[in-house]
């Protein structure tokens, strides 16, 4: 078969359904200043859909910074790959400020988060090797997996004993192949919001040889009492050996960190094949991302409001009777039942009548009938808008539970 003509007959899971949710549940547009009233189809919605936990995104010395380095570098600079000929010392100082504040002796700084963890999962990794993993873990890790030749061992998300039924059949492996074990989790799950159990897996290195790599995506600046993240959280960020996390949540930017000690990040500077063979991160970029580490570190403001906005969200839902499930972060999972149908008229109605702009996840993501929707406070967001939106939850679930959106048709033109 012709591939284009396969690719027409089979559009992929997501792709099936772009007919109907294009421009509006998915790749849908946020105009304006970002901030939690944007435009949506061109009108104001309240949003809780962007990452920017601390608001920093669209923060005045920010924008300073990011506009003053862009006038004095412009994008090409520096040109290539840090190791042909795109190294520069600001980006190496950044690195020292980086390992600071993490904690740990050295940091590489990584170009884009998801390639960056894929490709130092594969550098860290051979076929003797065996990996140990929790199932939930965010698809750049499952794809840097996808390129590991030895076993993979995969756990049920934060089962510590199954983890453990895993690490030793894992260390039987490697008695006969001569290989290292690795254990990957994340510090913040991000769908759920609930944390790793990075102290409980730590705890198995008494019994266990292994390292752990914790992907800290969503725990980096909103997590800990200094926003070093959840291995600060949780007391253990001296056990994490390899810890990464990437710029483009907290510090609502672009570009990504991996922290150990120094042997381990002079070998993944020399072995990390996207890194290597791609552009660095532009000194604008670097610059911004500089800036931010600061106002992250020196301003705890931030990361109090973000809780103040956490606190009061989630716990108003609960006093609603809303099911928000486990989380132990900012990420607020609200679980209501309903089929696909009904999840998106239930979202056309929050959009359209309430201008309440959410991202919602639907089976087969979620088991059948449940329909999440996920909500991410920021330091920016009001009380006024916690208010607004869980009114509008209690009026669109009311609905919900009469059948009122088994019964319409889906229109996305209303
Ligand atoms: C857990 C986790 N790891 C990695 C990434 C990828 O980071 P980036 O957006 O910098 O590529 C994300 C982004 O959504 C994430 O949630």
């Amino acid at each position: 078969m012709d591939l284009f003509e396969k690719l027409k007959n089979n559009r992929g899971p997501l792709g099936q359904h772009a007919s109907i949710a294009h421009g509006y549940f998915a790749f849908p547009k946020l105009e304006g200043e970002l901030a939690p009233r944007m435009k949506f189809r061109g009108k104001e919605v309240l949003t809780w859909s962007l990452n920017n936990y601390l608001g920093l995104g669209n923060h005045p010395e920010i924008r300073k910074v990011d506009a003053e380095a862009a006038a004095e570098w412009g994008l090409a600079y520096p040109m290539g790959a840090r190791m042909m000929s795109g190294n520069s010392n600001l980006i190496e100082e950044f690195e020292s400020q980086l390992s600071d504040f993490i904690g740990k002796p050295d940091t590489m700084v990584l170009n884009y988060g998801y390639q960056g963890i894929m490709s130092v999962i594969d550098a860290l990794l051979d076929r003797k090797d065996a990996v140990v993993y929790d199932s939930e873990c965010h698809a750049c890790i499952y794809d840097g997996l996808r390129m590991h030749l030895g076993k993979r061992f995969v756990f049920p998300h934060n089962d510590i004993e199954s983890c453990e039924k895993q690490l030793e059949r894992a260390t039987k492996v490697i008695e006969k192949t001569g290989g290292s074990i690795l254990v990957i989790t994340e510090g913040i799950f991000g769908m759920l919001g609930d944390q790793g159990r990075i102290k409980d897996i730590v705890a198995l290195k008494k019994k266990y040889q292994f390292r752990l790599l914790v992907d800290d995506a969503h725990g980096f600046g909103t997590m800990g009492a200094t926003g070093v993240g959840t291995g600060e959280e949780q007391g253990v960020q001296d056990e994490i050996d390899i810890y990464f996390s990437t710029f483009a949540k907290s510090m609502a930017s672009i570009g990504a960190f991996v922290s150990s000690n120094e042997q381990v990040i002079e070998y993944l500077r020399y072995n990390t094949r996207s890194q290597i063979f791609a552009k660095t991160l532009p000194m604008p970029i670097v610059a911004g991302n500089m800036k931010r580490l600061d106002m992250l570190r020196n301003q705890p403001e931030h990361k109090e409001k973000l809780w103040t906005v956490v606190k009061a969200l989630q716990s108003k839902l609960r006093e609603r009777g809303f099911n928000i499930g486990k989380t132990e972060s900012p990420v607020t999972p609200v679980f209501l039942s309903g089929g696909n149908n009904e999840a998106a008229n239930l979202i056309i109605d929050l959009r359209e009548n309430y201008s309440i702009f959410c991202s919602v996840v639907i089976y087969p993501v979620v088991p059948k009938d449940v329909i999440l929707l996920r909500l991410i406070p920021t330091a920016v967001h009001t009380m006024e808008d916690v208010e607004e939106t869980i009114a509008a939850f209690e009026k669109v679930s009311e609905k919900l539970k009469s059948k009122y959106y088994a019964n319409l048709d889906i229109n996305v033109t209303v």
